[in-house]
């Protein structure tokens, strides 16, 4: 029996280095760095696989932390530290994020012709997003560097996270958000969590240039999954994973793209558990853009045959003015594109595209399984519906797609939905710029009287 105790794990047994294959210059775990100071290439964080454990113990260990009360066992991100960067004694800011459900999805399955389908509801952390897996792996790396304020910029969902993990761990945070832009469940979290919220004549990609200025000035941490100790925490989403799958590679994984971080994170961490001896093989990253935000799509059908090799292309072209109802995605220039490619390079992975419709069309079908998401989140299974079309996924095989935000991160679209008020782009209500509401449901007024109620029960 293996106790859930201390792991002898130090920071020391952690470097940060550059992604870049023709620079890979190495850095202290706790230098406050965003980006290679020699080439300005990512960075990632890397530990000694000896420092790590081998697979039939780790194995036994994590499966020994679900019955574990201790605070560092019951959070689905540190449950897995052996995977992360930090010491035994690190102060971790936690609110008992991961532990998120794998639904069997039958109507979303038969919806995309596949015998079954599992969601990975990432909703359902504690700020109602994935982001929450590696906020609490970020502001602790904040207050390990002393950090006076912690910032990001946002389409919402980070914003909300950050506010919530920085007031836990009693740190200022300011979030820069485009004005107009962000869902007001988003917003509302941000001011509930006491966050200063700026918001940005502007969209994400001019937030994000912004915030990448001010983080030039030390003491201002940024947090945005340009951050590697962002990534560190949401790669341990694979690990939580394949513990749900008794460790059984799922054939594919379908995750929405916008600034990329999350493919690069679940890239990451399928490569660290392949590496431990944890699973066999990889399962193949698919990664879904919108249609009007979709930089990196594009960039895949350019440059497919490329996957072969080491070396990235270079020439990523940005979107100017991207455009998509699924506001969390609305992003022309995504700051982990090469970390994102060379998990497609692992993986031998797709990058698609689905239109506004399509999001929809998805969006109302998960909903019915019960499980309901954010207009991001459902692109996976519009993603997943195209690819069981086109032959890539033949529908015997196991596909996970990963639900990123919650339903109630954005009611307006779904009301707006479900009225059949939904309009393809913002401030076109011309005829045929509607989205067609195939499964809408419409709420249905009945007088005070129990004979017009039961006329109008279902079934
Ligand atoms: N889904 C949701 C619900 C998101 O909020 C985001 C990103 C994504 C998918 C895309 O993930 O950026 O890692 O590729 N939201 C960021 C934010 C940009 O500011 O909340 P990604």
């Amino acid at each position: 029996m293996i106790a859930s105790g201390k792991t002898g794990v130090t920071a020391a047994s952690a470097i940060q280095r550059c992604i870049e294959p023709k620079c890979g210059a190495s850095y202290g775990i706790n230098e406050w760095l965003y980006v290679c100071p020699r080439c300005g290439g990512l960075l990632d964080v890397e530990k000694r696989p000896e420092s790590i454990g081998d697979a039939s113990t780790l194995r036994e260990l994590w499966a020994v932390r679900l019955s574990s009360f201790d605070p560092k066992d019951r959070s689905g991100v540190w449950r897995y530290r052996e995977l992360l960067p930090f010491a035994d004694d690190a102060p971790m800011v936690s609110l008992t994020e991961g532990n998120t459900p794998l639904y069997e999805a039958p109507r979303s399955a038969r919806y995309c012709g596949l015998d079954s389908l599992k969601l990975k509801h990432q909703g359902c952390n504690p700020t109602g997003s994935f982001k929450d897996t590696g906020m609490t792996t970020a502001v602790t790396q904040a207050r390990i560097l002393g950090a006076r304020v912690v910032v990001c910029a946002s389409t919402g969902n980070t914003a909300a996270s950050l506010a919530a993990y920085a007031a836990r761990a009693d740190l200022p945070c300011a979030i820069l958000v485009p004005r107009g832009q962000v869902s007001h469940a988003k917003l509302a979290q941000s001011l509930d969590y006491g966050a200063t919220v700026l918001e940005l004549d502007g969209n994400f990609d001019d937030a994000m240039r912004v915030i990448r200025e001010l983080t030039q000035d030390e003491s201002i941490y940024l947090v945005n999954s340009i951050n590697p100790f962002r990534i560190e925490g949401q790669k341990t989403v694979a690990a939580e994973l394949l513990q749900q799958l008794d460790w059984q590679v799922p054939d594919h994984m379908v995750v929405p793209g916008g600034n990329l971080g999350n493919s690069s994170a679940f890239g990451k961490g399928f490569v660290e558990l392949f590496e431990l001896g944890l699973i066999d093989r990889l399962p193949r990253l698919i990664v879904v853009q919108a249609e009007g935000a979709a930089p990196f799509a594009h960039f895949f059908a350019r440059h497919e045959e490329d996957l072969l090799n080491e070396e990235s292309p270079l020439d990523f072209a940005v979107v100017d003015h991207p455009e998509t109802l699924a506001s969390a995605i609305k992003i022309g220039a995504p700051v982990s594109w090469q970390k994102a490619w060379r998990a497609l390079r692992w993986t031998n992975g797709r990058v698609l595209t689905v239109s506004e419709q399509e999001i929809a069309d998805a969006k109302a079908i998960i909903g019915r399984d019960g499980i309901g998401c954010e207009p991001a989140s459902a692109t996976t299974v519009a993603g997943a519906k195209q690819l069981v079309a086109s032959g890539l996924i033949r529908n015997d095989e196991v596909v996970v797609a990963v639900l990123t935000g919650h339903l109630l991160k954005d009611t307006d679209y779904v009301i707006n939905y479900h009225s059949e008020t939904l309009y393809a782009r913002e401030g076109d209500e011309t005829e045929g710029a509607g989205i067609i509401a195939r499964y809408s449901n419409h709420p249905k007024r009945v007088k005070a009287a129990k004979h017009a109620v039961l006329a109008a029960l279902p079934g």
